[in-house]
C-alpha cells in the first residue's frame, strides 16, 4: 500500500467503497469475505460508508468486517445525509451510524451533498462532533470550487480535512480547477467512483483496444490502470467497491508501479484533461 500523509493522518491511497454492499443476503458472504481479505493482504485500511447506504444496511456489514481488526488501524470515513446536517440532528445521526459499525468514533466525517444549507451552521456542528469524541476530523462531498470558497468564508471552515468527489479517466474536470484549489488550501482530494460506478461506462474503458494496449504495456489489468491514473501523483486517495477477491487482486496487482513512459500521454489523448472549467459531476 502506499500511503498520502495529511494532517497528521497516513490514510492510504486506496480503500474501501461500499455503496450497495449489504443489499442482498446472498452477496453478503463475498462482500465481507473481500473485505477481510483487501484489508490483510494489501492493507486497504481505508473504508468509505455513508448512513445513506442501504439506510444503514451497509454500515452493519462493515461491522462485521472490521470487528476482527484492531480499531486503531483503520481509518473509517462515514457521510451524514444533508437532511440531517440540522441542529440536534447531527448527534444522533452520527451516534446511529457508529452504533451500526460498532466503532466509538469516525476518523473522518463529510457532509454527503450539499443542499443550500447554511455552512455557518454546517462547520459548528462538525467542530461540535470533534470536541464531544465522536469523529476525529470533518470533511464535505460534492463540494465543488465555489462551494469550497463559500465553506473558507466561515469560522473554522478552514479545518475541513478532505473533500470527496466524482474523479476518473473519463470524468477528470477536477484536474482544472478543483484540485489546484484543494491543494492550495491543504484540503485532501477523495476520489470516488475511480471505476466509473456503472458497467456500462466502465467497459467503454476497459474494451477500448488502445487502453488494453496501454494496460498491457503496463503489466496490469485495465481497472488496475484507471487507479493507477486516480493515484498518478500520490495526491488523491480513491475508494473503490468490490465484492470479489479475484477483482480485487487483479485491481490491486502493479497498481502502485510508475506508469511506463508516454502511457500518460496515450491516456491524455483518449480521455483529455480539462481545457476550461468543468462544472462538478455527482452520482
Ligand atoms: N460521496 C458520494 O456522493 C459518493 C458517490 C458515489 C460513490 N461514493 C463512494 O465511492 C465508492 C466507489 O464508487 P462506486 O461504488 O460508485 O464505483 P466504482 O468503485 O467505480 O465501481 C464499483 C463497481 O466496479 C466493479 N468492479 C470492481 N473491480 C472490478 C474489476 N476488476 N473488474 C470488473 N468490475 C469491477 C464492482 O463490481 P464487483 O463488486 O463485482 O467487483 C462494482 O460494481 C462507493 O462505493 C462509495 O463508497 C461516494
Amino acid at each position: 500500500m502506499k500511503y498520502l500523509m495529511h494532517k497528521g493522518y497516513n490514510i492510504p491511497l486506496i480503500g474501501f467503497g461500499t455503496w450497495n454492499i449489504g443489499d442482498y443476503k446472498n452477496k453478503e458472504k463475498d462482500e465481507i469475505n473481500t473485505m477481510v481479505y483487501g484489508i490483510k493482504n494489501h492493507d486497504m485500511t481505508l473504508i468509505d460508508t455513508a448512513e445513506m447506504y442501504g439506510d444503514g444496511r451497509s454500515e452493519r456489514l462493515v461491522s462485521s468486517v472490521i470487528k476482527e481488526f484492531d480499531r486503531d488501524k483503520l481509518f473509517i470515513v462515514g457521510k451524514i445525509l444533508p437532511t440531517n446536517a440540522k441542529d440536534g440532528l447531527y448527534i444522533e445521526s452520527c451516534k446511529r451510524s457508529l452504533e451500526n459499525l460498532g466503532i466509538k468514533y469516525f476518523d473522518l466525517y463529510l457532509l454527503h451533498w450539499n443542499i443550500g444549507l447554511d455552512l455557518n451552521d454546517m462547520v459548528k456542528n462538525m467542530e461540535k462532533l470533534k470536541s464531544v469524541g465522536l469523529i476525529k476530523e470533518w470533511g464535505v462531498s460534492n463540494f465543488d470550487v465555489s462551494d469550497m470558497e463559500e465553506l473558507f468564508r466561515c469560522k473554522d471552515g478552514d479545518k475541513c480535512f478532505l473533500n470527496q468527489v466524482l474523479y476518473n479517466m473519463c470524468a477528470r474536470g477536477i484536474e482544472y480547477d478543483l484540485i489546484p484549489w484543494c491543494k492550495a488550501h491543504n484540503v485532501a482530494v477523495m476520489a470516488y467512483s475511480p471505476l466509473c460506478n456503472s458497467k456500462a461506462d466502465r467497459e467503454c474503458v476497459t474494451n477500448n483496444k488502445a487502453i488494453k494496449d496501454i494496460a498491457l504495456r503496463n503489466d496490469r489489468s485495465e481497472c488496475s490502470l484507471m487507479l493507477s491514473f486516480v493515484i498518478r501523483n500520490s495526491d488523491v486517495i480513491t475508494v473503490v467497491k468490490t465484492s470479489s477477491i479475484t477483482h480485487l487482486d487483479s485491481n490491486i496487482k502493479n497498481v502502485f508501479n510508475p506508469l511506463n513512459d508516454g502511457s500518460l500521454e496515450e491516456i491524455n489523448r483518449i480521455y483529455p484533461a480539462p481545457s476550461k472549467k468543468v462544472p462538478l459531476k455527482t452520482i
